[in-house]
């Protein structure tokens, strides 16, 4: 469909999505698996550049100590799960975000997952993981003070552990109903088209995403210009 579109998703709403239904937090997130799964497929299909997925915010080191535990349970165990089909599909899977605080097991996963994709030429899957734009932009700065390189988008992928630099995001989509950003990609989404939804991340899936993608193909982007 296109040759650069940068999908970028905050997967929001899995406790929200638990709660109605009598459940822990937790079956939440396990219910978001698979969306995810279900996008990506879709993601594929329509051939999309990048998609970005925003899985773990550095602010949510915050929450319950057995919430952060399940949710690091879930990506252990994923990762390497997803890696296989990620090579069937020629996915290139990188992760981006701190990789200092993380558990052990999810480092040697996300380790596995990149090294085993790297080879992918099909759709470029990054999975943002205690991650802050915040913290990036402030580590980005501090690159280049250290290293008197004045290229900020090198930078920035240095910053939060990307492999390349990356196309800005294009379509910006937030499930769950809050229209923010939390400190995903601030830099990235200067000229993003915002798409807002109430559906929770686990009621989202293929056939939401091609909505999303339908409604960005209505919008008219001028990046500050004239139209002609
Ligand atoms: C998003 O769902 C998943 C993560 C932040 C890890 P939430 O857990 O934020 O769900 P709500 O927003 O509380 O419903
Ligand atoms: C943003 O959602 C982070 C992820 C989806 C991973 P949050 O649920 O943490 O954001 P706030 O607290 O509503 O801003
Ligand atoms: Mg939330």
């Amino acid at each position: 469909m296109n040759d650069s579109l940068h999908v970028a998703i905050i997967m929001d709403g899995n406790g929200r999505w638990a709660r109605e239904r009598g459940l822990p937090r937790t079956a939440g997130h396990h219910a978001g698996v698979k969306s995810l799964r279900e996008v990506v497929e879709v993601a594929v299909q329509r051939q999309i550049h990048t998609l970005t997925l925003y899985a773990f915010s550095s602010d949510n080191w915050q929450r319950p100590k057995s919430e952060v535990t399940a949710l690091m349970r879930i990506l252990a165990a994923q990762l390497p799960a997803q890696t296989a089909r990620c090579i069937r599909q020629n996915i290139r899977l990188s992760i981006i975000g701190r990789r200092d605080r993380l558990p052990e097991t999810v480092l040697q996963a996300i380790l596995y997952a990149e090294a085993r994709t790297e080879k992918g030429t099909g759709l470029h899957l990054r999975l943002a993981l205690d991650y802050s734009a915040r913290d990036a932009l402030v580590r980005a700065a501090q690159y280049i003070r250290s290293n008197g390189n004045g290229d900020f988008t090198h930078a920035l992928t240095h910053a939060y552990n990307a492999t390349c630099p990356v196309p800005d995001v294009d379509l910006l989509i937030r499930t769950g109903g809050e229209q923010r950003l939390s400190d995903f990609l601030l830099w990235e989404c200067a000229y993003a088209e915002f798409y807002f939804t109430p559906e929770y991340w686990p009621d989202f899936g293929g056939a939401q995403l091609d909505v999303a993608l339908a409604a960005f193909r209505q919008r008219q982007r001028r990046f500050g210009a004239v139209p002609v």
